[in-house]
């Protein structure tokens, strides 16, 4: 048996099989074989097509600095300072990707095994990284110890302006959340790079890949010199996507009724749940404030908020005069306005009583909701009959 030659990679694409059979127990192995297979091949072929088309749209390979915990700068025993490009970073070899459509989020059973991760870090970092996740939507659902193990298992990360972070059609490494920067968002469309969207200081990416063990479906830019915070594939499986099951059997049926959703088919629908977030407000909380640029869109979950408008003076002053124009309660959405229009929020909205909702961010907006957008566009023009009614011109809306 010794001068037996085994083929580079064949020990990885049986285990890679074996793996996705204890996964997902098929009746019918032979045919699952045949899909897995075929799944490879055309993954094969489509990272050929793409590299051929080299969808980079700033060329530049990048190397990441990994930060160590370094209470003391002198102390040379601690200087662990690590640099390493993107994909080394987890010692893992590409994985196969699988659809997003198979995907379910009970069905993890080998994340259980993974040792929990812990990088330290100083009191200074710490704040920053709790800063900076405060608002992460997809930690908004976690219970306060797995949240406290996200924050444990997070790393910091420098990059340097044009570093791609994140290359479209990659295998998921990490999941990541903004601490400092300006990151664009490039998505391959017919051969060209388009840039979709930003990150302006604030917000996370990374989370899709990860979620359904898809390739990237973005490439992410640094602009400019930047921190962000990594959290590793292993941990985020065991924390996140495990959170996703509950969350999926917690909104389900809610998500059902909501009427703006009805346009979509139900794996887009479950979609929607994955990314969102909940909060809660009191009695008059503010949930928006007009003016302000908007970042996140709602939906009533229970409770009821009030939408107010100001009036403007004769001479076209805004006075700070407050006028009720109307009320959303379970199942309606607002803040979608300024989201479409790309201008700032046309109105302030206040919570009604004890109210709870769940909330999408821009970018999950941007990417789930289009097939929404006719209906969402309905809504809008009867806004303007609403102001027409009230003050005889729909000015307030305009900015
Ligand atoms: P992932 O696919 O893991 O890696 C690229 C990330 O870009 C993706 O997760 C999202 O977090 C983020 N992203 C932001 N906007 C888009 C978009 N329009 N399409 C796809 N991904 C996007
Ligand atoms: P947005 O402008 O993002 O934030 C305020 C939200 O109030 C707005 O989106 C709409 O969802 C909602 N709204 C409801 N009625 C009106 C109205 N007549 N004018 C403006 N906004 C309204």
């Amino acid at each position: 048996m010794s001068n037996v030659e085994i083929p580079a990679g064949l020990k990885e694409l049986l285990q890679g099989y074996t793996v996705e059979v204890l996964r997902r127990k098929p009746p019918n192995l032979v045919e699952f074989a045949v899909q897995h297979f075929t799944r490879i091949l055309e993954n094969q072929r489509n990272e050929q097509q793409a590299r051929k088309h080299n969808s980079k749209p700033v060329g530049k390979e990048v190397t990441f600095e990994t930060v160590s915990n370094k209470s003391n700068e002198n102390d040379e025993d601690e200087d662990e300072e690590v640099k390493e490009t993107p994909r080394s970073r987890t010692g893992r070899s590409r994985r196969v990707a699988v659809c997003a459509e198979a995907y379910d989020p009970d069905d993890d059973a080998d994340d259980n095994t993974e040792p929990q991760v812990v990088h330290p870090k100083t009191d200074e970092q710490r704040q920053r990284l709790q800063d900076a996740c405060k608002d992460i939507l997809l930690f908004k659902t976690l219970e306060k110890e797995q949240f406290s193990e996200v924050l444990d298992a997070m790393f910091e990360v420098l990059v340097k302006p044009q570093d791609h972070i994140i290359d479209q059609g990659d295998d998921g490494d990490n999941f990541y959340v903004i601490d400092k920067g300006v990151y664009d968002i490039f998505v391959a469309k017919d051969g060209a790079s388009v840039c979709v969207g930003k990150y302006n200081n604030k917000g996370s990416f990374g989370e899709l890949a990860l979620m359904y063990n898809t390739p990237r479906a973005a490439t992410i830019v640094a602009t400019e010199e930047g921190t962000l915070w990594g959290l590793d594939r292993a941990t985020f499986h065991r924390l996140i996507v495990k959170n996703n099951a509950k969350k999926r059997r917690m909104y389900e049926a809610f998500i059902e009724c909501v009427p703006l959703l009805n346009c979509l088919e139900l794996s887009e629908r479950m979609k929607i749940v994955d990314v969102l977030g909940v909060r809660k407000f009191n009695d008059g909380d503010r949930i928006i404030a007009q003016g302000d640029k908007a970042e996140c869109f709602y939906i009533v979950e229970s409770g009821e908020v009030k939408i107010l408008i100001r009036t403007k003076t004769k001479a076209g002053q805004q006075d700070n005069t407050e006028v009720e124009v109307a009320r959303c309660s379970r199942g309606q959405y607002f803040g979608e306005l300024a989201l479409v229009t790309n201008k700032p929020r046309a109105a302030s909205v206040y919570a009604v009583g004890a109210t709870k909702c769940l909330v999408i961010d821009i970018q999950a907006f941007e990417r789930l909701l289009g097939p929404c957008m006719d209906i969402m566009k309905r809504n809008i023009s009867q806004y303007e009959d609403q102001l027409v009614a009230l003050f005889g011109s729909s000015d307030d809306l305009k900015h």
